[in-house]
C-alpha cells in the first residue's frame, strides 16, 4: 500500500522557481531546431588546464587517495590554500586552524547556515544575490533580510539604511565581491565599512568569494586585508571559476579559526570531504604557474568588450562588469524583466536570465553571461538587433 509522502516545511516553503517557464520555453525552442545561444549559464566554456588534469590522473591511480579523505582537507592542501592567500594578498594564515577544504563554495554557504544561524536570528543577504544565501537562511529556520544593490550606490548594500533593530537581531552579514549577478567590485574601503559594522553590531562577516580571480582592473580586495577583518570574518575561495573547474567541486574557507571550526564540526557530521585526487590536483592548480589565470582574465575581458559594445548598439546599454564573468543590462524602461528574457528567447534564440530570479530588486535588469566564444556573442548581439529595442 503506498505511503502518504510528506516534504519537510523547508522545502515545501522554498520560492517558486523563477526559471522553470523559461527552462520549459527552451526546450520547446530548441525543440523546433533552433540554434540556441546560450547566455544564461555561469559555467565556463573552457577546459581546466592540462598541468592540474595531468595531476589528478597521476593522482586517482594512487591507492592511497582511494581511502576515506580527511574531513577538513589534506594537511598539504589546507597549506596550498594557505599559500596561495600569502600569494595573492599577503597576509599569513594558520592552514590547520584557519582553513577547511570545501565541496564547492556552495556547499560552504549551505553549511555555513548550518553552523551559526538558529531559528528566528536574522541574516542579511544581498538582493539581487546567489540563491543559496537565503536558501541556507531558510532551511535553518533564520529570517533572511534583503538588502538591496543598486546601481547608484554602485551595487554596495547600504549598511548604514539598515534600522538598528534589524542590526541588533542579524547574526551574519552576507558579502559577494566581485558580484554575482550585478559584475561590480567592492574597493577596500566598502570592506573596512563592514568590518566596523561586523565589530559594532556583533554580526559575523561571510565574504562569498567565488569570483576572487575574475576581474578586469586592480585585483578586488579580500576582507582578511582590511583591519580587523580576520577578527570578524570567513572568506569563501573557489577554484571553480578560477580554473575552469566547476565539475571538480573543490574550494576552501579562510578566516577565524571559530568559524572554520563551526564550519568543519558540520562537515564532520555531513560530508566526507573532497576527494583526495582532487585535492592534489588543487594543489597543482593552487601552487602552479598563474598565467592561465591571467589568460583567462584576458579572454573574459575580450568577450566582454565585444558584448558591452554590441549591447550598446541593439538598444540595451550596460555599464562594463568589473569582474565576474556576468553582465547585467538594464532592460528598457516599462518592459518586466522577464518579458524581455521570454522575447530574447522566443524571438531571437538567446537564453538570458531575468534578474529577478535573483531578488525582487533584480528587477528591470537582466543578466548575460561571457561563457561562450566571442563569434557566438558577436551573433547573440545580431539577433538581438532584430528585437528592434
Ligand atoms: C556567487 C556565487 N557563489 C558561489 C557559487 C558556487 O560556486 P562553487 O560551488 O562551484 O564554488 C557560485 C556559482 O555560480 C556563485 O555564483
Amino acid at each position: 500500500m503506498p505511503i502518504e509522502i510528506r516534504k519537510a516545511q523547508r522545502i515545501q516553503a522554498l520560492p517558486p522557481y523563477l526559471f522553470a517557464e523559461i527552462d520549459r520555453l527552451k526546450r520547446e525552442v530548441a525543440g523546433r531546431g533552433v540554434d540556441l545561444i546560450n547566455l544564461g549559464i555561469g559555467d565556463p566554456d573552457t577546459p581546466t588546464p592540462p598541468h592540474i588534469v595531468a595531476r589528478l590522473r597521476e593522482a586517482a591511480a594512487d591507492p592511497a587517495n582511494h581511502r576515506y579523505p580527511d574531513y577538513e582537507g589534506l594537511p598539504a592542501f589546507r597549506e596550498a590554500a594557505a599559500g596561495w592567500i600569502r600569494r595573492r594578498y599577503g597576509i599569513t594564515v594558520d592552514p590547520a586552524t584557519e582553513v577547511v577544504s570545501l565541496i564547492g563554495s556552495k556547499e560552504g554557504v549551505a553549511n555555513l547556515a548550518v553552523a551559526f544561524v538558529d531559528p528566528d536570528d536574522i541574516v542579511l543577504v544581498p538582493d539581487p544575490g546567489y540563491p543559496v544565501y537565503h536558501i541556507g537562511t531558510s532551511f535553518n529556520g533564520g529570517i533572511t533580510y534583503r538588502l538591496p544593490l543598486r546601481r547608484e550606490n554602485a551595487f554596495l548594500p547600504d549598511l548604514a539604511a539598515i534600522p538598528a533593530e534589524v542590526a541588533r537581531r542579524a547574526k551574519l552579514l552576507w558579502l559577494n565581491y566581485p558580484n554575482n549577478p550585478t559584475g561590480a567590485v567592492a574597493p577596500r574601503a566598502f570592506f573596512e565599512d563592514a568590518v566596523r559594522f561586523a565589530e559594532r553590531h556583533n554580526v559575523i562577516l561571510c565574504h562569498d568569494a567565488a569570483y576572487a580571480e575574475m576581474y578586469f582592473g586592480e585585483r578586488p580586495p579580500s576582507v582578511l586585508e582590511v583591519p580587523g577583518g580576520r577578527e570578524v570574518a570567513i572568506e569563501l575561495h573557489s577554484l571553480s571559476k578560477t580554473f575552469s573547474m566547476t565539475g571538480w567541486r573543490v574550494g576552501f574557507a579562510v578566516g577565524h579559526p571559530e568559524l572554520i571550526a563551526g564550519l568543519g564540526k558540520v562537515k564532520t557530521n555531513v560530508d566526507s570531504g573532497v576527494f583526495q585526487a582532487v585535492q592534489e590536483a588543487a594543489i597543482a592548480a593552487l601552487t602552479g604557474d598563474l598565467e592561465v589565470v591571467e589568460q583567462l582574465r584576458v579572454m573574459y575581458r575580450e568577450r566582454r568588450d565585444v558584448l558591452v559594445a554590441g549591447l550598446h548598439d541593439v538598444g540595451l546599454p550596460c555599464d562594463p562588469p568589473g569582474g565576474t564573468f556576468y553582465v547585467w543590462v538594464p532592460v528598457p524602461r516599462g518592459v518586466a524583466a522577464s518579458a524581455l528574457a521570454l522575447r530574447c528567447l522566443n524571438e531571437a534564440g538567446v537564453v538570458v536570465t531575468p534578474g529577478n530570479g535573483f531578488g525582487e530588486a533584480g528587477e528591470g535588469y537582466i543578466r548575460l553571461t561571457l561563457c561562450s566564444p566571442t563569434a557566438r556573442l558577436r551573433e547573440a548581439v545580431e539577433r538581438l538587433r532584430g528585437l528592434g529595442l
